[in-house]
């Protein structure tokens, strides 16, 4: 039965970084015989423009959710445009599908390829392979918030950090199953607040008594600004990392830095079992937008994510592997949006595809 993917390229370099995650899938339907059906979306910026305007036209319409019921997974680029203001199509597209389709696990690994990408001195391939599981559906993120008096003197802004036991079990649960899956130092990390922010004390109890359920995984609970200066102090002591939606937004951009750049960092928003969301953790970066400079490996490692997902964890384990491949024989030796083209990166990654499972490599045609 062929996969159902829904593409959203979205806005700025969205588009054309999708493109190579879908030109490696092709690739890899055409090697392994197995099918996909897409249907691509055109929601973001311009479609919100074109039929209306911020506050009038479509962000997403009603009737995607029923076409996403048929679906296995949604394959997304970026979304964010400077003609609106901060957060209104982030929160209407990422966020939306993000929360109804109830995403409550943000997956993100974080792993260095080659020695030379990493900017942490004396740092190589062996002391940054971790994988952070950020809880994606609570926190500053619910959505409970408000102005009081707005644009007044005695203006009142509040916004609730809101945690629930379900909310916070089933993320530490699927956190210490992935632990257990890595096979590494069986040691998962809990990074919190719970000094400042007291409500994160549920997050402390529940990582304890969750954690009875798995004997060999040793639990390490810090808090988030000592995990920052552990992770660029001593990188190799992390395996696995369970943490609150908003930390782990900033310590993954974190993360990323230390792998290399936003250029190669993905992100999965998964509902185990069900319908998920993949995507590069970088944004719509419009000032690169239809130059083909920026460097389409998040949404390529995206695309492999999106794989596993949908039960073909062989077919993304040569994703990962040509990828980091490329990047540690210096094939592609930089990251930075400009350093090569993204359409090239793209060929890259297909042919290393190719070679890694035995067809041979094609040659670019020669141009008449
Ligand atoms: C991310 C992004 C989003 C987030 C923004 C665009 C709302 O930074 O996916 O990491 O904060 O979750
Ligand atoms: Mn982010």
């Amino acid at each position: 039965m062929a996969i159902k993917i829904g593409v959203l390229g979205g806005d700025g370099i969205g588009p054309e970084v999708c493109q190579q995650g879908l030109k490696v899938l092709d690739t890899l339907c055409e090697l392994r015989g197995f099918d996909v059906e897409r249907i691509e979306w055109p929601y973001g910026a311009d479609h919100c423009m074109a039929t209306g305007g911020p506050g009038k036209g479509v962000v997403l319409p009603d009737s995607i959710w029923s076409e996403i019921k048929e679906l296995d997974a949604i394959f997304l680029g970026a979304i964010g445009d400077p003609r609106f203001e901060a957060g209104f199509l982030e929160f209407g597209i990422v966020g939306s599908l993000r929360f109804k389709l109830d995403l409550y696990v943000n997956l993100r690994p974080i792993k260095l390829y080659s020695e030379d990408l990493c900017p942490l001195k004396g740092k190589g391939v062996k002391d940054l392979d971790m994988l952070v599981v950020r809880e994606n559906t609570e926190d500053a993120y619910a959505g409970i918030m408000g102005f009081l008096k707005k644009g007044t003197p005695d203006e009142v802004a509040i916004q609730e950090m809101i945690y629930t036991r379900k909310g916070v079990e089933r993320v530490i649960r699927y956190a210490y199953n992935k632990c257990m899956e890595r096979k590494k130092a069986f040691k998962l990390s809990l990074v919190d607040k719970a000094n400042a922010i007291r409500a994160h004390d549920i997050w402390r109890r529940t990582f304890a008594e969750v954690g009875k359920e798995f004997p060999k995984v040793t639990q390490d609970a810090m808090y988030v600004d000592a995990c920052t200066m552990w992770m660029v102090k001593n990188p190799e002591s992390f395996d696995t990392v369970v943490t609150t939606n908003l930390f782990g937004d900033i310590i993954t951009d974190l993360g990323a830095m230390l792998q290399g750049g936003l250029g190669i960092a993905a992100g999965g928003n998964i509902n185990p079992g069900k319908v998920s969301m993949f995507e590069p953790i970088h944004g719509s970066a419009p000032k690169y937008k239809g130059q083909n400079k920026a460097n389409p490996l998040a949404a390529i490692n995206a695309m492999g994510m999106l794989l596993e997902h949908v039960g073909r964890p062989d077919e993304a384990a040569l994703v990962e592997q040509a990828v980091g491949g490329l990047l540690a024989t210096k094939r592609v030796a930089s990251l930075q949006a400009g350093a090569m083209p993204c359409d090239k990166i793209g060929d890259l990654v297909a042919n290393e595809v190719r070679v890694l499972a035995g067809d041979k490599p094609r040659k670019p045609k020669p141009r008449k």
